[in-house]
C-alpha cells in the first residue's frame, strides 16, 4: 500500500517531466536568436548566427534550413527532428565527419550544401537515407578517402561537387555505381595524377555524365581509353586545364566525341594535339592557352568544323602561325590570341576562311604591324590589337583613323568605358617611339606615293576596269557589277558602266563598312555624314571602284563593325 501511494505521485512527476521536455520540441516552434523563421514559406535562415549546434526547436515542418557560416561541428542525430527538409545548407561550418545517421530521415532532401567544412573522409553510410537528393556540394573540404558505399542510396543525385579537396585517387572505383542520374561531377582542385578512369567506368551504364571537371589536378598524361566509351554519348564539357599534361595519346578523346567544350589550358603541351582533337567534330569551344608549343601548323585544328571560340593566349614559345591554320574552322566566331611574347607576325589573310569571325583579340603580342587585310572586317564586331610594339608607318593608317574616331567620341563627356585606343602605342620608328597612335599627325601615317606610281596605277586600273566592263557587256552580263549610284535625271553617257540594258535594275549598292568603337555610339555616327569619310579606305565593291566612296547613307545600308 505504502508502495502504491508512493508510486502514484512519482509517476505523475515523470509525466510532467516528459511533458516539459517534449512540448517545446514537438509543438511549439522556437526561432533561435539571430535566425529568421517563416512559417508561410517553411524556411529558417540562421546564416552567420554564431550557432554551435543545429537548433532542434525549429518548426518540425520546416523545408529549408540555412545554417551556413556557423560553428557547427556535427550534424549527426540533430537533423532527425526535421523530416520534411528539402534544402539544407551547412556550408562554412566546422563539420569534421558525416556519419551514418546524419541524414537518415532526410528522404525528401533535394539539396545539401556541406562545402567549406573540415570533412576528411566520407564514411560508408555518409549519405544513407538521401533518396531524393539532387545536389550534394562537398567542395572545399579535406576529403581524401571515400568509402565504398557512401553514395549507395543517392540514386537521384545530378550534381556532386568534390572540388577543392585532397583526393589523390579513388580507392573504391565503384563508389558512384548507384548514381544513375549524375550529370555533373566536379573533381577540380584535387591531387589526382590520372583521369579517374575506373570511377567513370563504374558509373551506371549508359552514363549520363555531361560535365566533368578535372582542372587543377596533377595529371601528366591522357592515355587512350582514359574516358570510357559508356560516357561517349553524354559527356559535353571536360576541363583538363591547370594540370601538367605533356602528352595526349592518339586516341585519347576518341570515346568522347560529343564534347562541345574542352579546356586544355595551362598544361605542358609542346605540340598542338591536332590528331587527338580531330574526332571532336562537335567541339565549339577550345582553350589551349598557357602551353609551350611554338607554332600553329597548317590545318592545326583539323576537322573541328563547329569550333566557335578558340583561345591561344600565354604561349611563351609561339613564333609562327601558318596562313592555313584555321581553314577547317569555318564557324569560328571568337579568337583570342593574347600575351604571346614571341609572336611577331601573323600571315595576311589568315582569317579569310573564317567568315563568321566577330571577335578577335591580338592584344599583348609582339606584332610590329597589323594589316587591315588580316581580318574579314565586314563581319567583325570587336578587334583588339593594343599592347603590341607597332611600327607607325602608313600600314596602320586604318588604325590611326579608328583611333581618331574614338578620340572624337570620347570628347562627349558621357559614361563610357576607357577606349582601347590610347593603348595603341608606337614602338618605332625612333622619333615616334612611345607616342600614342591617336596623337600622331596624319602625315605620320599617310601613304606617300610618287606621281609616277599614281599615274601607272590609275592607268592600269582604268584599263582593267574598262576591259572588265566592256567584256561583261559584250558577254551579255547583267551589268550588275558595273552599276553606279542611281540617278535617273542623268542619262547614261561616256562611262560604259552606266549603260545598263533597258529594264534592268541595278542591284542595291554595296554596304558601307564602318568600324565603330562601341555599339552604343553607332547611332550618333551614322547621322553624321562627315564621319563616313573615315570608312572610305575599306568601303565598297572593289570590282567597281567608282562606287566606293559614296557617303550617301540613304541609299547605302551601313554595315557596322564595332571595335
Ligand atoms: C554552397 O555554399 C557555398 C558557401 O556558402 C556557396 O559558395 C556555394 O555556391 C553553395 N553551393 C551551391 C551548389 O549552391
Ligand atoms: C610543366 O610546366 C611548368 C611551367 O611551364 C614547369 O614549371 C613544370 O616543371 C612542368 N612540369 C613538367 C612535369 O614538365
Ligand atoms: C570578345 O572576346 C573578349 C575576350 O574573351 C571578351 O572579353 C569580349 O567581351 C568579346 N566581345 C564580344 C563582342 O563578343
Ligand atoms: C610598316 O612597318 C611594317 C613593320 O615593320 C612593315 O612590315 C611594313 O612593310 C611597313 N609599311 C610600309 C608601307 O612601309
Amino acid at each position: 500500500m505504502g508502495d502504491a501511494r508512493g508510486w502514484v505521485p512519482s509517476s505523475r512527476l515523470v509525466a510532467v517531466l516528459v511533458w516539459v521536455l517534449l512540448v517545446p520540441l514537438s509543438s511549439v516552434a522556437i526561432c533561435p536568436p539571430r535566425c529568421t523563421c517563416r512559417d508561410d514559406t517553411l524556411a529558417a535562415t540562421c546564416a552567420d548566427a554564431g550557432l554551435e549546434v543545429v537548433p532542434i526547436q525549429l518548426n518540425p515542418e520546416v523545408e529549408k534550413i540555412d545554417l551556413s557560416g556557423n560553428r557547427i561541428t556535427a550534424v549527426a542525430f540533430t537533423l532527425s527532428f526535421y523530416n520534411e527538409l528539402r534544402h539544407l545548407d551547412v556550408s562554412r561550418n566546422r563539420i569534421q565527419s558525416l556519419r551514418g545517421k546524419s541524414f537518415e530521415s532526410q528522404s525528401r532532401l533535394l539539396f545539401l550544401n556541406a562545402s567549406h567544412n573540415h570533412i576528411t573522409s566520407l564514411g560508408k553510410d555518409a549519405f544513407r537515407g538521401l533518396k531524393s537528393v539532387k545536389v550534394i556540394d562537398l567542395s572545399h573540404n579535406q576529403i581524401e578517402t571515400i568509402q565504398d558505399s557512401s553514395f549507395k542510396d543517392v540514386h537521384e543525385v545530378e550534381v556532386i561537387d568534390l572540388s577543392h579537396n585532397e583526393i589523390i585517387y579513388f580507392e573504391e572505383p565503384a563508389v558512384l555505381k548507384g548514381v544513375r542520374a549524375l550529370k555533373t561531377l566536379y573533381l577540380n582542385h584535387n591531387q589526382m595524377n590520372d583521369v579517374p578512369t575506373g570511377l567513370l567506368k563504374n558509373l551506371p551504364s549508359p552514363c549520363s555524365l555531361e560535365t566533368l571537371t578535372l582542372h587543377s589536378n596533377l595529371i601528366e598524361l591522357i592515355e587512350d581509353k582514359s574516358f570510357p566509351s559508356s560516357c561517349s554519348n553524354a559527356l559535353k564539357i571536360l576541363t583538363l586545364g591547370d594540370n601538367v599534361i605533356r602528352d595526349i595519346e592518339a586516341a585519347a578523346f576518341d570515346s568522347v566525341c560529343k564534347l562541345t567544350t574542352l579546356d586544355l589550358s595551362n598544361n605542358n603541351l609542346t605540340f598542338v594535339p591536332t590528331q587527338q582533337l580531330s574526332k571532336l567534330n562537335q567541339l565549339t569551344r577550345l582553350d589551349l592557352s598557357g602551353n609551350t608549343f611554338s607554332e600553329l601548323r597548317p590545318v592545326a585544328f583539323q576537322s573541328l568544323f563547329n569550333l566557335r571560340v578558340l583561345r591561344l593566349s600565354r604561349l611563351p614559345r609561339m613564333r609562327r602561325v601558318d596562313s592555313r591554320t584555321f581553314v577547317d574552322n569555318m564557324h569560328l566566331e571568337t579568337i583570342v590570341m593574347e600575351d604571346n611574347p614571341e609572336l611577331t607576325r601573323i600571315p595576311t589573310r589568315v582569317f579569310h576562311g573564317n567568315p563568321n569571325l566577330i571577335n578577335v583579340s591580338l592584344r599583348g603580342n609582339a606584332l610590329t604591324t597589323v594589316d587591315v587585310s588580316h581580318f574579314p572586317l565586314d563581319g567583325l564586331k570587336s578587334l583588339d590589337v593594343s599592347e603590341n610594339p607597332l611600327r607607325c608607318n602608313c600600314s596602320i593608317q586604318w588604325l590611326w583613323t579608328l583611333a581618331q574616331m574614338e578620340a572624337k567620341l570620347a570628347k562627349n563627356p558621357s559614361e563610357r568605358p576607357a577606349p582601347p585606343y590610347p593603348r595603341l602605342k608606337c614602338a618605332s620608328p625612333k622619333h615616334l617611339k612611345g607616342k600614342s597612335v591617336v596623337d600622331l599627325p596624319e602625315s605620320a601615317v599617310r601613304c606617300e606615293t610618287s606621281w609616277i606610281t599614281v599615274a601607272v596605277v590609275t592607268g592600269l586600273m582604268l584599263a582593267l576596269f574598262g576591259a572588265t566592263c566592256v567584256g561583261l557587256l559584250l558577254w551579255g552580263g547583267s551589268g550588275r557589277l558595273c552599276r553606279t549610284k542611281q540617278d535617273p535625271g542623268d542619262p547614261a553617257q561616256g562611262d560604259p558602266c552606266r549603260r545598263l540594258p533597258p529594264g534592268l535594275h541595278p542591284s542595291p549598292p554595296p554596304p558601307i563598312l564602318m568600324l565603330m568603337p562601341d555599339k552604343r555610339y553607332s547611332e550618333d555616327y551614322v547621322k553624321n555624314d562627315a564621319d563616313l569619310k573615315y570608312m572610305e579606305p575599306w568601303v565598297g565593291d572593289l570590282r567597281c571602284p567608282q562606287n566606293e566612296y559614296s557617303p550617301d547613307v540613304t541609299t547605302r545600308k551601313p554595315h557596322i563593325v564595332y571595335v
